[in-house]
């Protein structure tokens, strides 16, 4: 009877210890100034250094940037893991809901930096979820820290960025069911749109907005002619139309926009209209200082959907 007992004993102390050397793993989760624990010291300057320069020469690169962000943390079997640059048949990138998704060279710059500096340490997740966040610092909005330790997928699917991607046709419902699984409140989820601050958008997407007596059609007289001029003449769709006013600065703009019926698309125009999210519409459009701060809190939230720790890996390179 003794010896069962010992016997017990040694086996729940020996899974005691598997559980003490595995709580870490299990737990891990992303860390302000990771890479310094790891050794790698100056990953975020060398990363906001080769970033302001390909700013410098594209002004639309930030906005595409920003936009990379989103649709890697909305995708992919670990949030932001990096996934929408993963190469196959049916990746991510296939899928109708990254058209116009572009500059990812960018990031395998960055990367090729990272890797000299500190081979296979940085992943391709964190390198988009920064570049991203400096993008809207470098733009004119707010700095943002954000913890890192993001772990990189080597899958992609391009049926579940389908699924996944919001189309510009969007109702709010649908906006706040994107966010509400990022644990985003509603004054978070109206800031994360206020990313159609930078950028624009090409004429496909607002085609529903254009036909004759289109319910959804921009109340703004003037610019529903601008629009039509601009798509009527568009040639294999390349044209690209303004979110806001002011398309290289992070600004309020966008929401004094919706708010005067110029939204580019039916999801911009729904916010500025639905009960719910009309009244901090009209916080963001006179009050930049609070739109700032949400978005500081939603663009964290929005990128820490993450695996860390021992799932996923670094990938040595980010790709296409
Ligand atoms: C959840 C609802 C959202 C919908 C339905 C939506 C939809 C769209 C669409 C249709 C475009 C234009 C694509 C094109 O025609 O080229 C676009 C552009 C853009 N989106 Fe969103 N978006 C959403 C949320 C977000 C979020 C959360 C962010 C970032 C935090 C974001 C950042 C951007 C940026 C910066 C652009 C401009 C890209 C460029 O000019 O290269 N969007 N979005």
């Amino acid at each position: 009877m003794m010896g069962i007992w010992t016997a017990f004993k040694t086996l729940a102390a020996a899974l005691l210890l598997v559980a003490m050397i595995l709580k870490p793993v299990v737990e891990a989760q992303l860390q302000y100034g990771y890479y310094e624990t790891l050794g790698c010291r100056g990953v975020e300057n060398l990363v906001r250094t080769s970033v302001g320069l390909s700013f410098l020469t594209d002004p639309t690169a930030s906005a595409a940037m920003l936009r990379l962000a989103f649709h890697d943390c909305q995708v992919g079997p670990g949030g932001c893991d990096g996934s929408i640059m993963v190469e196959g048949n049916g990746r991510e990138m296939d899928a109708g809901g990254n058209f116009g998704v572009k500059r990812l060279d960018i990031i395998n710059s960055v990367k090729a930096d990272l890797e000299r500096m500190c081979p296979m340490t940085v992943s391709c997740a964190d390198i988009i979820a920064m570049v991203g966040r400096d993008a809207v610092a470098f733009s004119g909005g707010p700095e943002i820290q954000i913890p890192l330790g993001r772990k990189d997928a080597d899958f992609s699917s391009a049926s579940e960025a389908d699924a996944k991607l919001p189309p510009s046709t969007s109702s709010v419902d649908t906006i706040l069911s994107v966010f509400a699984p990022f644990g985003m409140s509603l004054a978070e989820s109206v800031a994360s749109l206020g990313a159609h601050t930078l950028g624009g958008g090409h004429c496909k997407n607002i085609q529903d907005r254009l036909r004759f007596n289109s319910p959804t059609a921009p109340t703004s007289l003037l610019y529903r002619t601008q629009l039509r001029a601009a798509c009527v003449v568009n040639v294999f769709d390349i044209a690209i139309l303004n979110n806001d006013a002011s398309q290289f600065t992070f600004d309020n703009q966008y929401f004094k926009d919706i708010q005067n019926g110029r939204g580019l698309f039916t999801v911009d125009n729904l916010l500025s209209t639905d009960p719910r999210t009309a009244p901090i519409v009209s916080l963001y459009a006179t009050n930049e200082a609070a739109l700032f701060a949400a978005f500081q809190s939603a663009y964290v939230t929005l990128t820490s959907r993450a695996m860390t720790g021992t799932q996923g890996s670094v990938r040595s390179t980010c790709h296409l």
